[in-house]
């Protein structure tokens, strides 16, 4: 294939690349982009093997392991484990990066390499070592294979430092000397500096970590890119290393912290306040809520991470079709950070097949909810919380939330009054207007609905 077609044909995959990710900007359009996006990575492969001296029954092994494990993995895993799916291929993403191009290291064997691609090696190698690690670290927090809560020790941050002088001498010393063994010993320290750098972080902050590295990995892939001098993965891990940082930004500011609180606080180590303190609450039946929502005009359901958990998400959209079928009016309040990842209960949502447009934002849900007569927040808990409005002493103080307490009647579905990942308490639940309903959000949704079905 001529140099020219081949650069046409990697032109062609990068605006995919770029169109798929302008149409995962919105649930109606994601299908589209992520198949857009994925056939322009598939012309990419094509046309990148035509031209290479491969071994094709290695290749096709490897594809077919991967594609079985791929596909496996992406059909059996739970809409509530897929941070650590994401984790796993973060991290399986960075150590590809990272062996691509210290092969070239390795074939160079002794004849001099110019030290800008020696340069653009050792960041491939460290950013990718540092995100296989890192990736896994997190991927163990999620999954409960280790403990979530932060692991910290004296003399942490002076580890840390030491660890990265080391890479930067040994960094050094390969560029000067193009010796192996400084190559080796900055990879193998990457590899620590991984683990190192997550241990400190708790698990309920594994999802902006995860996103992070997720940047980090397609900083990786750009600059395997610039080694073997591909443009497809420069462009793809740049789109990568930027579309990452950004859902990081997104992440961090709809918490209101900053991503050096994230990294460094430790949050979770200790519980703000893990008992519940605020008084006496109203409780309620799924009958007698049955008949406040039967006779409402307008019904907000605010869902969050105890839905995703319960896998609630036909049975709301069942009980908004039995409201809807009484002419009650549905609309779903999201909050950017319900959940525990990025548009968790809109992906849950969708598969629920609750229309799109019912869906609401935050600003559009709280321009709603003084117009609401019953608000029904179900297992959510921080992002329905007043004192991230009222309190400038609570932790999560200037985090922006659904402002639930606006609407005439709140219920509140979940097990018991314990604290959601911020571990603090809700004001909301012994505010006068509140019913609690202590239920598992599946079991009390389909309670709440049978009811409704009896009146
Ligand atoms: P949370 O504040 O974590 O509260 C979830 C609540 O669900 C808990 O209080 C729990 O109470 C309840 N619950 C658990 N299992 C349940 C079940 N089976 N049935 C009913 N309820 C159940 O959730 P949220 O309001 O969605 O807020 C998300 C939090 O995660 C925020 O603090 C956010 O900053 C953080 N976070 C989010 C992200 C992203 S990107 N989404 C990333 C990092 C951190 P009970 O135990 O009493 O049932």
């Amino acid at each position: 294939m001529s140099i020219d077609i081949r650069a046409l044909l990697y032109l062609v995959a990068a605006v995919a690349f770029i169109l798929g990710l302008k149409r995962l900007g919105s649930p109606r359009t994601a299908r589209s982009g992520n198949t857009i996006a994925a056939s322009g990575m598939l012309m990419a492969v094509i046309v990148t093997l035509v031209d290479a001296e491969v071994s094709w029954a290695i290749l096709g092994s490897g594809l077919a392991v991967g594609a079985l494990l791929g596909g496996f993995a992406a059909i059996r895993v739970r809409m509530t484990s897929m941070p650590q799916l994401v984790a796993a291929f973060n991290g399986f993403g960075g150590i590809a990066s990272a062996l691509v191009a210290g092969a070239e290291f390795v074939k160079a064997d002794g004849i001099a390499l110019p030290s800008e691609t020696i340069f653009t090696i050792i960041v491939s190698v460290l950013i990718g070592g540092i995100t296989f690690t890192g990736s896994f670290v997190a991927y163990a927090k999620l999954q409960g294979l280790i403990g979530g809560s932060p692991v910290r020790y004296p003399g942490q941050k002076l580890v840390n430092g030491l660890l990265a002088a080391g890479i930067v001498v040994a960094a050094v010393l390969s560029q000067t000397t193009q010796d192996a063994l400084p190559f080796w010993i900055i990879g193998g320290l990457a590899l620590i500096l991984g683990v190192l750098a997550v241990i400190p972080i708790g698990g309920a902050d594994m999802p902006v970590v995860i996103a992070l590295l997720n940047s980090l990995s397609g900083v990786a892939a750009a600059a395997t890119g610039f080694v073997i001098s591909n443009s497809a993965l420069i462009i793809g891990g740049a789109l990568v290393g930027a579309s990452g940082l950004i859902l990081t930004k997104l992440m961090t500011e709809a918490m209101n912290r900053s991503l050096g609180n994230v990294l460094f606080s430790g949050f979770g180590a200790t519980p703000a306040s893990s008992e519940a303190t605020g008084g006496d609450v109203t409780t309620t039946t799924p009958e007698d809520l049955a008949i406040a929502l039967a006779y409402a005009s307008q019904v907000v359901i605010v869902p969050g991470y105890g839905l995703a958990v319960a896998q609630a998400q036909h049975a709301v959209r069942e009980l908004a079709d039995l409201l809807e079928a009484r002419g009650v009016k549905v609309a779903y309040g999201i909050h950017p950070v319900a959940g525990r990842m990025p548009g968790h209960m809109n992906v849950l949502l969708a598969e629920a097949d609750v229309p799109y447009d019912q869906l609401l934002d935050l600003d559009q849900t709280n321009n709603l909810l003084s117009r609401t007569d019953v608000v029904l927040v179900i297992g959510a808990n921080d992002v329905v919380n007043p004192s991230a409005r009222d309190d400038e002493e609570s932790p999560i103080y200037g985090m922006p939330i659904l402002e639930v307490d606006q609407a005439a009647t709140v219920i509140v579905v979940k097990r018991s009054l314990s604290p959601g990942f911020a571990g603090i308490d809700n004001p909301l639940f012994y505010r006068e207007g509140t019913r609690m309903l202590f239920a598992d959000a599946k079991q009390a949704l389909t309670a709440l609905g049978s009811a409704l079905e009896d009146l």
